[in-house]
């Protein structure tokens, strides 16, 4: 059994040895030496060029939508984390949902022809898993808006070798504590041009640039260096842990696929071992049927057993009635991770 959601603790030791260097030089924040050696090592790795460190996740889809100039109606997902839509709730965007695919569990790009005008579309990689990547931007370009990933899950996902982050005119990723790799809190965005980058580095530092005033509106959504020292500590280990857990992965896909329903993984793309739900049948949420398989599970240790070491059931996702707006998009369904 491996704990997916249990955080993975840097070193202390060679942590140590980085607070060291932070009190040496007194830069606690403020794009700091350590700052930018996490971002030229994220961007090795990920192969990427234009990559920005910020405080979490959720400030990552905030920063990037003001960046990419996105207003209004926004055509995203429904079955996501709550900060995929509360972060455009809180910009004063409307999240227009359009469902998903029920296999990979990703929008279902199909479904996109016929959406009303939006000024953007926000998909996530659900749980790692890339999205149908060429059949959104097809879309997207035929109607000239930009893509943002969220690509919270998705930290190590490809597609046919090459970095999920590649796609889109930016990608945000959580480094929450909870990700496969995390700096306690924190995040960034993966920009394609460079001058929105630059726009984004001045948004998250009160619109400033080269600490002159730009006229920008901006907040403060810069990481620390203490953030940025544990990124370091356990990026030193990232690659053997991706590789082990995409090892488990694989482990409880071959265990589990003919009991429960799994999502289908992109066919060019590997999981990358995020956490991730497994289903069970709708007969399954019936109380009689559960108290059953409760009790026959109990027989062999196995729900407590489970109960002990962290597993965590939800009530399946499930579509509700879709409202229709009055120009017929599927305006609310419901939204579970
Ligand atoms: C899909 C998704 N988007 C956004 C976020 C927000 O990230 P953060 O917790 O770093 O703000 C999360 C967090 O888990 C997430 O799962």
């Amino acid at each position: 059994m491996f704990p997916v959601a249990k955080p993975v603790l840097p070193d202390l030791g060679r942590y140590g040895a980085y607070l060291e260097k932070i009190h040496e030089r007194v830069w606690l924040t403020n794009f700091g030496a350590l700052h930018e050696e996490l971002t030229e090592r994220l961007k090795e790795l990920l192969g990427v060029r234009h990559l920005l460190l910020v405080a979490n996740g959720t400030l990552a889809l905030q920063v990037a939508y003001r960046a990419l100039d996105v207003s209004g109606p926004v055509l995203t997902t429904p079955f996501s984390f709550v900060a995929t839509t509360s972060s455009m709730a809180w910009e004063g965007l409307e999240p227009l949902f359009v469902d998903i695919d029920e296999r990979s569990w990703d929008l279902d790009p199909r479904l996109l022809e016929g959406s009303p005008p939006a000024s953007a579309v926000v998909p996530v990689h659900v749980y790692g898993n890339p999205c149908d990547v060429e059949a959104i931007e097809a879309f997207a370009k035929a109607r000239a808006m930009p893509v943002i990933y969220d690509a919270a899950h998705a930290f190590g996902s490809t597609i046919d070798g090459k970095s999920v982050l590649s796609w889109g005119d930016a990608s945000t990723l959580s480094f929450h504590a909870t990700k496969i790799f995390h700096t306690a809190e924190g995040g960034a965005i993966v920009f394609r041009d460079e001058d929105r980058y630059r726009r984004a580095r001045s948004l998250i530092n009160f619109g400033l640039q080269d600490e002159l005033p730009t006229g920008i509106l901006g907040i403060n959504a810069k990481l620390s260096e203490y953030h940025a020292a544990i990124g370091l500590t356990l990026l030193d280990r990232v690659g053997d842990l991706l590789e082990h857990r995409a090892e488990l992965a694989e482990d409880y896909r071959r265990a589990l696929s003919n009991h429960v329903e799994l999502q289908e993984w992109h066919a060019g793309g590997s999981p990358n071992g995020s956490y991730a739900p497994i289903l069970l049948s709708a007969s399954w949420s019936s109380t009689a049927s559960r108290a059953s398989w409760r009790r026959k599970a109990s027989r062999r240790g196995g729900i407590s057993g489970l109960r002990s070491t962290g597993f965590h059931g939800r009530t399946r996702w499930s579509a509700r009635k879709a409202k229709t707006s009055p120009d017929g998009c599927c305006a609310c369904r419901s939204t579970r991770t």
